[in-house]
Formats: structure tokens, C-alpha cells, sequence
């Protein structure tokens, strides 16, 4: 079966009318107690039209757990009224809706008086500062703000959930020995770093149901040669399998080490690798802006969906144009 940017496709038992997504882009437009506002409803709407999926912007489970102070969070029920008319918007598109939950972990920027919370004590740069080891009981605490921003998500009538365990956020951080040193059952070994993210998968899971789709925006590869590499990676979505219904591949963020060769489609080779380890279906994202491109990887089968990022921020009908719906000059 051929398969084109055009075809339709499926996260658990979800149908998306073809294979492109809005990538999850911060707007930093919410608002102090971090509500999304008419902003993001004429936003989120103004771009939904020609993608089978919109995934709404890193979105904090926790108000210490912000990225930054002017993110949106689902960390409190005020929070859902508002983005349920982001989603209507979407909706009113006929595309679906994904919310991005996310926690910054030692990369977060918290309120004077709120903790930067880690696995372990050590700073991503100076900037963000050194951060407290998480206790037992704060990990506790975490896992059931993920629980309950998954019930919220449902409620606001998101389609799904996409878990934020990319870019060097609180998910990832755990994953990495590059910031996760913990000696307890979080920690120590491939093993001990997975656990905190199969506890949040699970919460998540056992909150919204079976049919509910989940997935997990991860980087590919930290760059950093005390980091994780791709297999490592691989290794982690197999044992996450059960739990969730996507993988979206991104790669590095958990050190200031940046990739050396940044090139369109450059993370196409990771969401490759972790197609052929796992029957999961695959977001590749980065760069993947050319319409030959695009049809390419898609027609090959070295990826399922494509995400779009920045080229829906300066033009919102861009994904239209590489589905050849307006005259492109588009390559
Ligand atoms: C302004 C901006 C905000 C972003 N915010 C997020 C975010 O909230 N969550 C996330 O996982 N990635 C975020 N990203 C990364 C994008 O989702 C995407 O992976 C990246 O832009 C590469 O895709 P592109 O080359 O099509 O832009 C952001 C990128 C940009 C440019």
C-alpha cells in the first residue's frame, strides 16, 4: 500500500485525517496564574485547518514545573474551561487535539518561594541554578499532578496526550545519567531511571483509559558522550510499549551541547531506527519542510506522521501547501 502525506492515519483507536501535526510550540502568552487565553483559541484555530493533529504547547503540571512564567498550565480545574475553547477551535478545523504536559524539572523557572525541583542536584547551566533532589514523597506528589492533569486534559475534550519526556525536561532528566545520579529506586541504573517515567505513564494510563491515546515526545539522542544514544532510546520506548500508542522523536536539550550537523530532516535517521524496534506508530519532527521531502519519508515508511514547527508560525496554511492544496514553491 502506497502511503502519502494525504493518507489517513490512526493513534490508538484515534483517526487523523492525514499525516501532518502542528508540533507543540510555546506561545508564552498565558496568562500569571497561567490560563490560555482568546490568544490561543484564534492561534491554535488559525493553524489547525489543513493538519490531521495539533499539539498544543508544552503545557505545566505543576506550577513550580513551568518552563517559563508565561507558560500555560492544567495544574488547577480553572484551567480546563479555557482550553476547552482552545480545542473547540480545533475541532471546528475537523482536525484533532493533543495537549503537551509537560514538567521542567531543573530547567524550570519557578516563583520565588517555589522549588526547582530534579532528579538529582545538579544544574543545567547557571542560569537555571542548582536544583533539590526530589524526595520520595515530592515524586509521589509529581506523579499525581500527571494523574491529574490527564483527567483535566480529558475533561478540556483533548483527543490525547502527548508526555513531554524530550528537550532535558523533568521526564528526560530522569532517563539521563547526565542528570540523574539517584542511588534510589529512580536511579543507579538503565532500569532505576526508567521507573520514574513508567510510574507517570502508568498513572496517566490507569486516569484516562485504554482507548485514550497517549504518547511521548522524546530526544533521540543527548549529544553529550555520558548521555543516552539512539539504541538506548530504543530500548526505553520498547519498554514503554504497553503503556502508550506514539513515539515522537526529537533529540537533544538535557546539556547545552547542541548537535553539530543540524540539517533539513536531521532526525529523520532517529525516527527511523525507532520505527523498525517498535509497532508503535512514529512523529518525525525537525526541518522537514520540503514537500519532496516530505512525501519521501512518509511514502518510504521511515516515518508515520510529520510534525511542523516553525514555518506554522509565520505562515499558519504551510502545511496546506505541501499537501499541494495552494500553488507551492515549495521544494
Ligand atoms: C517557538 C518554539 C516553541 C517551541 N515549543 C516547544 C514546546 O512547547 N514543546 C516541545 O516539545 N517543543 C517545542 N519546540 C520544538 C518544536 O516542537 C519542534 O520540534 C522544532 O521547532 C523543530 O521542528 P521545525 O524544524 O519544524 O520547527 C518549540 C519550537 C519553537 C520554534
Amino acid at each position: 500500500m502506497t502511503v502519502s502525506l494525504h493518507s489517513p492515519g490512526q493513534i490508538n483507536k484515534l483517526q487523523l485525517k492525514n499525516r501532518l501535526i502542528l508540533a507543540p510550540m510555546q506561545q508564552h502568552r498565558g496568562t500569571p496564574e497561567g490560563h490560555a487565553t482568546d490568544y490561543h483559541v484564534q492561534h491554535y484555530g488559525r493553524r489547525a485547518a489543513d493538519v490531521g493533529l495539533v499539539i498544543i504547547e508544552s503545557t505545566a503540571v505543576s506550577p513550580e514545573g513551568r518552563l517559563y512564567q508565561d507558560d500555560i498550565g492544567i495544574y488547577s480545574d480553572s484551567h480546563i474551561k479555557p482550553l476547552s475553547e482552545v480545542v473547540k477551535a480545533i475541532h471546528a478545523q475537523d482536525a484533532r487535539a493533543f495537549i503537551q504536559l509537560s514538567h521542567g524539572g531543573r530547567k524550570s523557572k519557578p516563583l520565588p518561594g517555589e522549588r526547582l525541583l530534579a532528579p538529582s542536584s545538579i544544574a543545567f547551566n547557571d542560569e537555571y541554578g542548582l536544583p533539590f533532589a526530589a524526595s520520595e514523597a515530592e515524586l509521589e506528589v509529581l506523579i499525581d499532578r500527571y494523574r491529574r492533569a490527564a483527567l483535566r486534559s480529558q475533561e478540556a475534550g483533548f483527543d490525547g496526550i502527548e508526555l513531554h519526556a524530550a528537550h532535558g525536561y523533568l521526564l528526560h532528566q530522569f532517563l539521563s545519567p547526565v542528570a540523574n545520579r539517584r542511588t534510589d529506586a529512580y536511579g543507579g541504573s538503565a532500569k532505576g531511571r526508567l521507573q520514574f517515567v513508567l510510574r507517570v505513564a502508568t498513572a496517566v494510563r490507569e486516569a484516562v483509559g485504554p482507548d485514550y491515546p497517549v504518547q511521548i515526545r522524546v530526544s533521540a539522542s543527548d549529544y553529550d558522550p555520558a548521555g543516552l544514544i539512539p539504541l538506548q532510546i530504543a530500548d526505553i520506548v520498547s519498554q514503554l510499549e504497553p503503556l502508550i500508542d506514539a513515539v515522537h522523536v526529537s533529540s537533544g536539550g538535557i546539556t547545552p551541547i547542541r548537535p553539530l550537523d543540524v540539517h533539513p530532516g536531521y532526525q529523520i535517521p532517529y525516527a527511523a531506527l525507532l520505527k523498525s524496534n517498535t509497532a508503535l506508530p512514529i512523529i518525525a519532527v525537525g526541518g522537514i519542510h520540503g514537500k519532496a521531502l516530505a512525501e519521501r519519508v512518509v511514502a518510504e515508511q521511515l516515518t508515520d506522521f510529520i510534525a511542523i514547527g516553525r514555518p506554522m508560525l509565520e505562515e499558519p496554511d504551510f502545511a496546506g501547501r505541501l499537501l499541494g492544496k495552494q500553488p507551492s514553491s515549495i521544494q
